[in-house]
């Protein structure tokens, strides 16, 4: 693929952002940020028109929590088309990490991690998508 060059005319105030996110995040330079920041929006823009995405739900529950597991599987089943693998990670006496990778429309998949962040037990939940083709 080869590179072009361009050039970007940025308030003094929107170019401190862009350095911001360089440094937050540390890419190596700017061109790098904004080629993360351009594919960001298209994922989102996928989001929104609901086409297939990939992507993983992440979850930590205690797995004590009475009925957590056999609600989370009840609501998994569910979505049975849409789950392609469940790791479940044992992090501790208490404590449980699941990564579900998931595949779908955007709205489903949503749907889907909604659901299970919601039950009671859930500590951290995030769903990451990403845009596949
Ligand atoms: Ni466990």
């Amino acid at each position: 693929m080869s590179l072009k060059r361009f050039g970007v005319s940025l308030e003094d105030n929107l170019l401190n952002d862009l350095d911001e996110i360089v440094e937050r995040k540390q890419f190596p330079n700017r061109s790098q940020a904004i080629r993360f920041l351009i594919s960001q929006s298209k994922v989102e823009e996928k989001w929104e028109d609901d086409v297939e995405v990939a992507g993983a739900i992440v979850i930590v529950y205690d797995h004590h929590k009475k009925d957590l597991q056999t609600k989370s599987t009840d609501i998994q089943h569910d979505y049975h088309e849409n789950i392609l693998s469940v790791q479940h990670v044992h992090l501790d006496h208490n404590n449980c990490l699941e990564t579900i990778a998931v595949k779908g429309k955007s709205s489903k998949l949503r749907n889907l991690s909604d659901r299970l962040i919601a039950l009671k037990g859930i500590k951290h939940g995030k769903l990451v998508m990403s845009a596949c083709g």
